[in-house]
């Protein structure tokens, strides 16, 4: 009990020394960072101004945040109030965002929506939201969830960045959003193995307004980036964006939150009892299911495999199982998920991918993924992969080339794993 408490505060420990040390720990309020500009995007100075308009619209600022919805009225009058240019709309740009369900927006003040505060985000929830997310939040994640916080760039993996919308450790399936108890989850237990901290010792209700919170980070940061795309591939120079398209993409940002609450991946069969076969069967579906081409036969994560870029544009490496830090959680449930789902934004693909398909019946394939998870938890109890297994994944490899491979040695460039390579029983 007593090491599992300390040893996510050792890893604060660090950031927070290097907070107080540039004498940022009380981290003033600031605006939102446009990607534009910190990505010195070559956008026409008119859709910057828009983009930016939208955002604060939509989402608000640091101050005063917001989630608004859309609703169809409100798309309605997106459209005749964008035909309505004038005067009215620089003066409601002039009162700011304070007028809450109208802003005008852009050089020419051509457009302008109504739209409602979603449903059950409420400002002053979203205001203290925000007091803990600055308190707490914003010294490794960034004041606008960008993951740049003044301690962000000295971490591995870096803090995440929320404005793709994207979130690894989801019980959704690949490319859907987190369930609010998947972000309960990681706030309250911290991502281990990572220096995500976790936040038990906050009341119930601060984690909770810190999580509508990030919600507003990740949703204003993905209509952002539709906006750049939008900007970038279907206007010129001189054209508005369309509210139409605006408010579509809106709705389908808050849509895709909040169908995932339904999109909980519950396992087809139960989880059997773990046995020696059991364990063997998973390693035979390691080797089987391209997992050893990623994380290799001794599952420490082969270090010469190259297996490509995450999409937050680092090199991504295969997890070291052996090590035992799973960061999505340790349950057998949570296991079970990673290998049903893969893991968003990272090249570890869903077990339904077609060049790495499960690809049985669903049941097959749900028995398969809990042998898989027995394999898993075996290889991080024992740190390594168990020897019987190592049988099984050098059978399974020399069923599957051909011609058969006389010397799998380079296939386990085991290091300390104690990997019995091929010479050995030969
Ligand atoms: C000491 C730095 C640090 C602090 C402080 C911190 N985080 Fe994190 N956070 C991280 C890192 C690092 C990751 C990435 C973990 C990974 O990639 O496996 C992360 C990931 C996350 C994720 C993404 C989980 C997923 O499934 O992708 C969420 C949500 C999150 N943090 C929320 C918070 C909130 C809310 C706070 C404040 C209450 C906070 N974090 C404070 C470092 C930090
Ligand atoms: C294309 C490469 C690739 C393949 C194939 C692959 N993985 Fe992964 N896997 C990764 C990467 C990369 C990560 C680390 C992702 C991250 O957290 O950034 C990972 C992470 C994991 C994790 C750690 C999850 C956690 O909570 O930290 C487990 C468990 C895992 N993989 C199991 C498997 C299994 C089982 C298979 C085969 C069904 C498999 N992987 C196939 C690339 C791959």
């Amino acid at each position: 009990m007593l090491s599992g408490s300390l040893l996510p505060l050792q890893r604060v420990a660090l950031p927070i020394l290097f907070l107080l040390a540039c004498g940022c720990s009380r981290l003033p309020d600031s605006t939102y960072t446009l990607r534009a500009d910190a990505d010195r995007l070559e956008l026409p100075e008119k859709h910057r101004r828009q983009i930016a308009a939208y955002l604060s619209l939509f989402h608000g600022t640091p101050a005063n945040p917001r989630m608004a919805e859309v609703n169809e009225d409100a798309v309605e009058q997106a459209v005749e109030a964008r035909d309505a240019a004038g005067e009215e709309a620089a003066d409601a740009e002039a009162e700011g965002t304070a007028a809450g369900s109208t802003q005008s927006a852009g050089e020419s003040g051509v457009f302008r929506i109504a739209g409602g505060d979603r449903p059950g985000f409420d400002r002053m929830h979203l205001q203290l939201g925000r007091q803990v997310y600055t308190a707490q939040c914003a010294g490794c994640h960034g004041t606008t969830g960008d993951g740049k916080g003044p301690a962000g760039g000295h971490l591995n993996p870096p803090p995440r960045d929320y404005r793709n919308g994207v979130f690894k450790f989801t019980s959704t399936p690949r490319g859907s959003k987190p369930r609010r108890d998947d972000l309960r989850r990681i706030l309250k237990y911290g991502a281990k193995g990572t220096s995500m901290p976790a936040f038990r010792f906050l009341p119930e209700e601060e984690r909770e307004a810190v999580i509508d919170y990030v919600m507003v980070l990740a949703s204003r940061g993905q209509l952002e980036l539709d906006l750049i795309r939008e900007a970038e591939t279907e206007l010129d120079e001189e054209d508005d964006f369309d509210p139409e398209v605006v408010a579509e993409y809106v709705t389908d940002i808050a849509d895709s939150w909040g169908r995932a609450e339904d999109e909980l991946v519950r396992p087809l069969t139960v989880n059997p009892p773990r046995t020696e076969e059991t364990i063997q069967q998973g390693a035979v579906a390691f080797a089987e299911f391209s997992c050893i081409k990623c994380h290799g036969p001794d599952a420490r994560g082969s270090k010469s495999a190259d297996v490509g870029q995450d999409i937050w544009g680092r090199t991504a490496y295969p997890a070291n199982l052996a090590m035992g830090m799973l960061h999505g959680g340790r349950r057998p449930i949570d296991i079970y998920r990673r290998i049903y789902s893969g893991i968003n934004g990272t090249p570890m693909p869903s077990s339904k991918d077609p060049n790495t398909a499960i690809a049985e019946t669903p049941e097959e394939r749900s028995d398969r993924i809990w042998h898989l998870v027995h394999f898993v938890t075996a290889v991080i109890e024992g740190n390594r992969v168990p020897p019987d297994c190592q049988e099984a994944i050098y059978d399974v490899l020399q069923k599957q080339a051909s011609p058969p491979v006389k010397d799998a040695a380079f296939l386990w460039d085991s290091g300390p794993a104690g990997f019995v390579v091929a010479e050995d029983r030969q």
